[in-house]
């Protein structure tokens, strides 16, 4: 079997580190790994796979030497300037930054959902949003069987999100500091607010999950809305999804959709108070649905909790799932 080489670049980051544990465990065909990060970090060793690899400093002659696939997560203008050094040089970067999203030219994919649309990729295919990520894998195989006319999206999100610094804001903030990261203390507290405000009065956050989601599900009709809440967790988003369908649906029916679904397990017993828990989903790589219930004020609706663990499934899982299966399809040939 054909064997690839793999870059990582930012794997001295959050997410970074968390590609390199889910490569550890999703074992791919792979040559050679490369592990990049800025200057500040060349020369600093990393264990992985067992061995112990130098951290290279990413620069433009980064990509001109054998390498398949790029995972990219160093942040935005990172990417943007970089992604397209390494595709000119027939690398295919899997980038987990907000740069390419919607950009009409790049796949937005997650692995469950729409595959195939890795197969039109021009060098790029982005990963999308971690809220994003967790509400599409519940909500395709609702939308395939019911179509989706509207979605309400309430999310819990958690500090790891906002990388280091949110993780250290909570744990210093429970002990009574002030926060650096976020605008008001996250200990004890909800902030409604994540990344920037815009005209509409939505944040960036929001409008990512409303515009994602349309591109993911191919479907620019969905009316959607969005509200994003940082909250006192550290890791795992929670949110609390409210659809409304075209067509009618049976209860029991839909909970064996969902259950027969790729990527999802079923934490739906609620008189044995059991319902998916960010506790229990941290560390774990699939999406937890469950408080599945008809919303009587429709007259087809639906309301979920769906949690997953937002750096590995909301971020490292799914694109090591894209090289994945952009490995298999080039398998095919
Ligand atoms: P470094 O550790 O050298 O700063 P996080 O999201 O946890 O802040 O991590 C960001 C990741 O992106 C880190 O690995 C960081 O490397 C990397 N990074 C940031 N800026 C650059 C850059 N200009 N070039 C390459 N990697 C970068």
């Amino acid at each position: 079997m054909k064997k690839y080489n793999i870059a990582v670049v930012g794997a001295t980051g959050m997410v970074g580190r968390t590609f390199l544990k889910v490569l550890e465990e999703i074992k791919l065909p792979v040559e050679n790994y490369y592990l990049m990060a800025s200057a500040r970090s060349a020369g600093q060793k990393i264990e992985f796979m067992g061995k112990e690899y130098i951290i290279e400093e990413l620069t433009e002659n980064s990509f001109d030497r054998d390498i398949d696939i790029a995972l990219f997560s160093a942040g935005g203008s990172t990417s943007e300037k970089f992604a397209p050094i390494a595709a000119s040089k027939g690398v295919v970067v899997i980038d987990n930054s907000s740069a390419w999203r919607m950009d009409p030219e790049v796949p937005l994919v997650v692995p469950e959902v729409n595959p195939d649309d890795i197969r039109w990729n021009k060098g790029i295919i982005a990963n999308p949003n971690c809220s994003t990520i967790q509400a599409m894998v519940a909500l395709k195989p609702l939308h395939d069987k019911y179509k989706i006319k509207r979605v309400v999206y309430s999310t819990y999100q958690a500090v790891s999100g906002a990388g280091l610094a949110g993780y250290q804001d909570l744990e210093n903030g429970l002990k009574g500091e002030a926060p650096k990261k976020f605008p008001h203390p996250i200990a004890g507290n909800c902030l409604p607010h994540i990344d920037s405000f815009l005209p509409n009065g939505y944040t960036k956050e929001e409008m990512k999950m409303v515009n994602e989601t349309r591109k993911i599900l191919g479907d620019p009709d969905i009316k959607i809305t969005a509200t994003t809440v940082r909250v006192p967790v550290f890791d795992s988003h929670s949110e609390s999804i409210n659809l409304e369908f075209y067509n009618d649906f049976d209860l029991a029916e839909l909970k064996e959709v969902l259950a027969n679904a790729p990527g999802i397990i079923i934490k739906d017993d609620p008189e044995n108070n059991v319902y998916p828990l960010a506790l229990d989903a941290a560390g774990t790589n699939e999406t937890y649905v469950g408080r599945i219930r008809r919303d009587e004020s429709v007259d087809s609706g639906v309301n979920l909790w769906v949690v997953a663990d937002n750096i590995r499934k909301g971020a490292a899982t799914n694109a090591v799932q894209i090289a994945q299966k952009l490995i298999e399809i080039w398998s095919e040939n």
